[in-house]
């Protein structure tokens, strides 16, 4: 075998035939996690490579390509960005579900929300953000959360913005239909008020009209420049900066700060941790954060 050059176990065509096996070298891949990491922060270590190589192997041989250093002169070509796009949704991690880390939900219910839309004037934005939304859970658990607390909801101009990087997960979010088997992690009585059932596929549930409404969604890089401003009074920020390094973790949290009114809050992921990345923030509960005065 050429040195620096491994070859991983049988890959898989598109048409479920065994094939070919594609070569991986050292280089190919330091070029294309280096590529994905300038792109939108995603850190992709040694220990990613099985999963970079699987993932986009497919894609190689759907393009009738037998190399990956093919695959980088058509990233580097013209319709590079159509490429672009296939490979960030290919390579992000879409983890998530229904009321994710239930406490969190149970801080907002019973610290954040009351406080919030007590102090709010009727009329005035109020804006949470679910910032790398993944497929619509979490925007719509916040929602579902927020119609249930607050009985005057009406008289407020409320909205959750949710974003995401991946486009391919923006297109399921904004269809808002899942599995049934995604129903049980909704808790009652919002489980019966927030969503419909589907009568043409039994196995598929749609969140309600009601709550889709207050849910806008977007394409948006969180090392980009974002496209909307504050005042955001609620970011949920979980399961998405442990990608990035902490460089560009503090960086996206010190804008999010910027965001925040005082009195405002981050949540985060239960693996992720923010005091040795910036003093911006001060923690107030388990993996949430509130901004500093
Ligand atoms: C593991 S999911 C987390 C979903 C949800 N926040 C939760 O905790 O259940 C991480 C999401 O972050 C998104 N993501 C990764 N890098 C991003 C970036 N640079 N900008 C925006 N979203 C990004 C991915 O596409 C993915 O959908």
């Amino acid at each position: 075998m050429q040195s620096g050059v491994r070859h991983f176990g049988l890959d898989v065509a598109p048409n479920g035939m065994s094939s070919a096996r594609i070569a991986f070298s050292d280089r190919e891949f330091r070029l294309i996690s280096d590529r994905i990491k300038k792109l939108c922060g995603i850190h992709l270590p040694e220990s990613k490579r099985m999963l970079v190589y699987s993932r986009l192997c497919r894609r190689l041989k759907a393009l009738d390509l037998t190399s990956f250093t093919d695959y980088l002169e058509l990233l580097d070509g013209k319709g590079a960005d159509k490429e672009l796009h296939f490979a960030i949704n290919a390579l992000t991690t879409n983890l998530t579900r229904f009321f994710r880390e239930p406490h969190h939900f149970d801080h907002l219910r019973s610290l954040v929300i009351p406080n919030i839309f007590t102090r709010a004037n009727k009329g005035r934005e109020i804006r949470f953000w679910s910032a790398g939304c993944s497929s619509g859970e979490e925007p719509y658990s916040i929602a579902m959360t927020v119609v249930d607390a607050v009985p005057s909801l009406r008289e407020f101009d409320f909205k959750v913005i949710a974003t995401d990087i991946d486009t391919d997960m923006l297109a399921q979010s904004v269809k808002g239909e899942y599995h049934m088997r995604e129903h049980d992690s909704i808790p009652e009585p919002m489980r019966s008020r927030s969503t419909v059932s589907i009568s043409s596929e039994a196995d598929r549930f749609a969140v309600d009209a009601r709550i889709r409404d207050l849910v806008s969604f977007e394409k948006q890089n969180l090392i980009d420049d974002w496209s909307f401003e504050g005042p955001i009074d609620v970011i949920f920020c979980r399961n998405v900066m442990i990608y990035f390094e902490p460089d560009i973790q503090k960086s996206i949290v010190e804008r999010m700060s910027d965001l925040l009114p005082e009195g405002g809050f981050l949540y985060i992921g239960h693996s992720e941790n923010l005091s040795r990345i910036t003093e911006s923030v001060s923690l107030v509960g388990s993996t949430v954060y509130t901004k500093k005065a």
